[in-house]
């Protein structure tokens, strides 16, 4: 008899126990010796996480786990992530299920997420049969997306999409009169850009082809100057204008090998005088000469033809399509995942 009820600060031990157990471990993202305090934090900061649930056993022990973690971007905020993992010794008993059921009900018709995102290890033969009776489809191959046992190993990238969502048929906006071409310089941003930035990622144009919003505020893009933000940001100045942008993040424990390019970048007014190349070329010489990065990863939506073969160009290649990326103009577009690696 299993039961499901939301996690609490009381499951820590428990869960840290699964987390750490070595045939679990295998196809999470968790670090060997995960301590109870990392685990303990992770269930006290709820602010990221739409729902925890739990499942347990006749006698009340905690048998496994399962989440759905909120998007930040207020653009994706029908999506969310999923996460779940079951006790090694109580597997195939139909736990799994029954956690992703629950989970599935609550998004569905409770929360209103008309996305379910996950990657799993490409070689997670019982989660990847698990999701695909749920429904999720594969969207894209990660190669070498994570650290598995000593070895770099690609990841599915998997999605559930709700039916009958209006698909992005969007007009680009019109490009304003082009600045006249001039001279420009790269540097990290100072608080003092943050009015600037925030402009840039407010354009029409930019919203159209990035994951910017309208009318975004300084603090909106504090993090880039921040002094402890782990995000690496480039600015283009023409002149005293702020002209473009590229964010690099690099990733975490078992993803330390892979970045990100969060966002690249140019003002409406600029494009086409290069900057956009030099901005990759800077991120790229980061990643490879200073970071020592062999994956670098991007999304770009679709339509942004430009912007791909400028991919394209420094060795990025498509890894696959995921549907429904990003609100656009009242609809929902899709994007490409796109890597380099070395
Ligand atoms: C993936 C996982 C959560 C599945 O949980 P579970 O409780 O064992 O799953 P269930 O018993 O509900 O099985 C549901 C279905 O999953 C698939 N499945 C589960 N284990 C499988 C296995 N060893 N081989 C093949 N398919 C398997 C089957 O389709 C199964 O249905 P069936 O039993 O009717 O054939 C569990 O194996 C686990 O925790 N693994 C380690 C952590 C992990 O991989 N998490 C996911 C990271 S993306």
């Amino acid at each position: 008899m299993i039961s499901i009820r939301p996690a609490c600060a009381d499951d820590a031990v428990a869960l840290n126990r699964i987390y750490n157990q070595p045939s679990v471990r295998r196809f999470t993202c968790a670090l060997p010796f995960t301590s109870l305090a990392r685990t303990q934090a992770v269930l006290a900061d709820e602010t990221a996480t739409h729902a925890r649930l739990v499942a347990c056993g006749a006698d009340g022990q905690v048998l496994g786990e399962a989440s759905l973690r909120r998007e930040a971007n207020p653009r994706r905020a029908y999506a969310a992530t999923l996460g779940i993992m079951v006790d090694e010794t109580a597997q195939r008993q139909g736990i799994g299920s029954a956690l992703l059921a629950a989970l599935l009900d609550l998004a569905d018709h409770w929360l209103n997420l008309h996305k379910i995102e996950l990657t799993v290890f490409a070689n997670n033969e019982a989660a990847i049969a698990l999701y695909k009776r749920f429904g999720f489809v594969t969207e894209a191959v990660l190669r070498h997306e994570a650290m598995q046992e000593g070895v770099l190993r690609d990841a599915l990238a998997m999605g559930r999409l709700r039916q009958g969502l209006p698909r992005d048929a969007s007009l680009a906006p019109p490009r304003p009169p082009q600045a006249p071409r001039a001279p420009f310089s790269l540097r990290a941003p100072h608080a003092d850009d943050l009015p600037g930035l925030a402009a840039l990622c407010s354009l029409p144009g930019i919203c159209f082809g990035t994951t910017g919003r309208p009318f975004m505020t300084p603090q909106d893009v504090a993090h880039l100057a921040a002094p402890e933000s782990r995000a690496h940001a480039i600015l283009a100045l023409s002149g005293e204008v702020v002209a473009g942008l590229a964010v690099l993040t690099p990733g975490r424990g078992r993803h330390l090998h892979a970045g990100t390019v969060e966002s690249l970048l140019v003002h409406d007014a600029y494009q086409g005088q290069g900057i956009g190349r030099a901005l990759l070329s800077a991120v790229l010489e980061l990643a490879d000469c200073w970071l020592g990065l062999s994956r670098v990863a991007l999304a770009v939506l679709a339509d942004q033809d430009h912007a791909i073969r400028l991919y394209e160009s420094f060795g990025f290649e498509v890894e696959g399509r995921f549907a429904a990326d990003i609100f656009r103009g009242g609809a929902y577009a899709d994007s490409l995942a796109m890597a380099r690696l070395r």
